[in-house]
């Protein structure tokens, strides 16, 4: 039984009141899906590892100056973090073509892109978050364009920290999904990095093998899902091989 206040259930996480005013608590459920909701598993430990990996991701982010809503882990399903205001956008940054890329342009998966590409999507359940323009942000005020600006570039430092710390674990980010936030302080706003990056929100394939370490497993029905997430968070150092 649980005592505190809870604010928000998505697919993969709650959100609970926090001890003090402007905190939160995140926990991590075992829940997967996929297809907005079409399928659904509860999958035992998926969200202890990514309560790991994620607090992991996100203390170097703070410690490089990347603002987040990260305060600190509480336990193995949970963390404290600030209460922001979620901006309605799932950015998501592609390296390398896989999934709705390929689908929407034609390209082969596993190509490399030209370059690094950030996309827009719109967070809205009912429409399956479809994707977006800046043009479609600004006009209709999701966020201003100071706000798009800080949002891609903290969305290229993150990418570029992120396939860094990969790459040194033998692991290339083909993409993830992130998503920001208001943070109000006093009279000062800015905007943070939320939620949360693990195996669920990007794509991990195994340099040497171009295994799948990410929730890709689980969309494709090919088993495995936390012995993959294990993997990446032992390939972190997060967790020993013994764990
Ligand atoms: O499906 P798509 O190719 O657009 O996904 C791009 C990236 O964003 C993938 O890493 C996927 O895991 C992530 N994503 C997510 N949550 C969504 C949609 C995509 O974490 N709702």
């Amino acid at each position: 039984m649980s005592r505190r206040r809870r604010l928000y259930e998505g697919k993969a996480k709650v959100l609970y009141e926090g001890p003090e005013p402007g905190t939160l608590i995140q926990h991590f459920k075992d829940d997967a899906t996929a297809g907005n909701g079409a399928k659904h598993e509860v999958i035992d430990g998926k969200g202890v590892l990514n309560n790991r990996i994620s607090e992991f991701i996100f203390t170097h982010l703070n410690d490089l100056g990347i603002p987040t809503h990260f305060i600190k882990r509480l336990n193995m399903r949970e963390q404290l973090i600030r209460e922001v205001e979620i901006i309605p956008l799932e950015v998501v940054v592609r390296n390398v073509a896989a999934g709705s890329i390929c689908t929407r342009l034609g390209l082969e998966s596993g190509t490399r892109l030209p370059r690094s590409i950030i996309e827009f999507y719109y967070k809205e359940d009912k429409l399956n978050d479809p994707i977006v323009a800046e043009e479609h942000i600004t006009a209709f005020g999701w966020a201003n364009p100071q706000e798009l600006d800080d949002i891609m570039s903290m969305a290229v430092r993150i990418n570029d920290f992120l396939c860094g710390m990969f790459m040194a674990a033998g692991i290339q980010l083909v993409d993830f999904k992130i998503e920001m936030g208001r943070l109000y302080e006093e009279d000062t706003m800015r905007i943070v990095l939320a939620d949360e990056i693990s195996p669920d929100s990007c794509r991990l394939w195994d340099v040497k093998t171009q295994n799948k370490l990410d929730k890709d497993r689980f969309r494709q029905d090919l088993g495995g899902l936390v012995d993959a997430y294990r993997e990446v968070a032992q390939r972190l150092g997060i967790l020993s091989e013994a764990d």
